[in-house]
């Protein structure tokens, strides 16, 4: 259902690599909601070629950027303002990847080349997109840039790796650059922590089906879907949530503030 929540508004969505994607969701709603935005992954992504599917569906340009190259990023930002018209009303983060995380390395053993890669790819992308997005002064007053986090930002699962580090960096960069884009032109960050989901990031992670079950018996709500994320970051590019910037908002049906479920605690019950 369209309210035209973001009728008229122009953005850059990176991240959508298949149907399962929270940006392909978030994709598909922001061009119900009446937005006009520009694809983007990396390049490597894009030859892929399932991404030309929904830049048919919703209408859109395709640039590729490695979220790591600030030269990238410079071109990506001066050719979707072409594009588009204009200055950007919003922008979303949505990038993970650790080779510590793809090949198995233990926290305790990491390759820190890998290390490295984990942080520039899923934590300093955000620093240098914001950076490029401000000096080309590309976002519009009240413009609104979201990213999406974890949990193991604040609280140990340890399946997840250096992830955790990067998440926490991620959500740090995301206050930092907010206080200062704030002062600039009134532009908010904020971070969403998502629900573990089933996409090719989170079935990268080793156990991830039996965690999904955990946190869907641990969450009042159950586990949050790519669909209700996507809902929510678009009324975050909306003009109702204005004032909030600086956050880290918890999409997880609850799991973030639940000790533990009678679900679970049934689990140890003896008959
Ligand atoms: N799936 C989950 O359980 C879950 C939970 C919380 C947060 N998140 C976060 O959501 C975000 C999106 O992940 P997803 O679950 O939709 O999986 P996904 O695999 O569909 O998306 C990850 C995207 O990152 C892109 N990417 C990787 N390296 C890149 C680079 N150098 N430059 C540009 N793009 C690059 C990939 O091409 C892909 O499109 C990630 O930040 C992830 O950590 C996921």
């Amino acid at each position: 259902m369209s309210n035209g929540l973001l009728k008229g508004k122009k953005g850059i969505i990176f991240g959508a690599l298949n149907n399962m994607s929270i940006a392909w969701k978030v994709a598909e709603i922001a061009h119900e909601q009446g937005a006009e935005f520009v694809l983007t992954n990396a390049p490597i992504a894009l030859r892929m070629g399932e991404i030309n599917e929904l830049a048919e569906k919703t209408n859109s340009q395709l640039i590729p950027a490695d979220a790591t190259s600030e030269e990238d990023l410079a071109n990506l930002f001066t050719k979707a303002q072409e594009i588009l018209g204009g200055k950007l009303d919003f922008v979303l983060h949505s990038i993970g990847m650790s080779p510590n995380v793809r090949k198995g390395k233990h926290y305790t053993d990491t390759n820190y080349d890998w290390y490295h890669k984990t942080m520039d790819i899923s934590a300093i992308s955000l620093h240098k997109t914001l950076a490029v997005a401000y000096k080309q002064d590309a976002m519009k007053d009240w413009g609104s840039v979201v990213a999406l986090s974890y949990i193991a930002a604040q609280r140990v699962f340890p399946d997840y790796n250096d992830m955790a580090d990067a998440k926490a960096l991620l959500e740090s960069i995301t206050r930092n650059f907010g206080y200062q884009f704030g002062i600039k032109n009134k532009v908010r960050v904020n971070t969403i922590s998502q629900s573990p989901t089933m996409t090719t990031a989170g079935s990268g992670v080793k156990g991830f089906t039996e965690f999904v079950s955990f946190a869907e018996e641990m969450s009042p709500l159950g586990n949050a879907s790519a669909e209700a994320c996507a809902n929510y970051t678009v009324s975050l590019f909306s003009d109702l949530t204005r004032y909030v910037t600086m956050q880290n908002l918890f999409h997880d049906g609850g799991f973030s503030f639940t000790g533990v479920s009678q679900d679970v605690i049934n689990k140890y019950v003896k008959e």
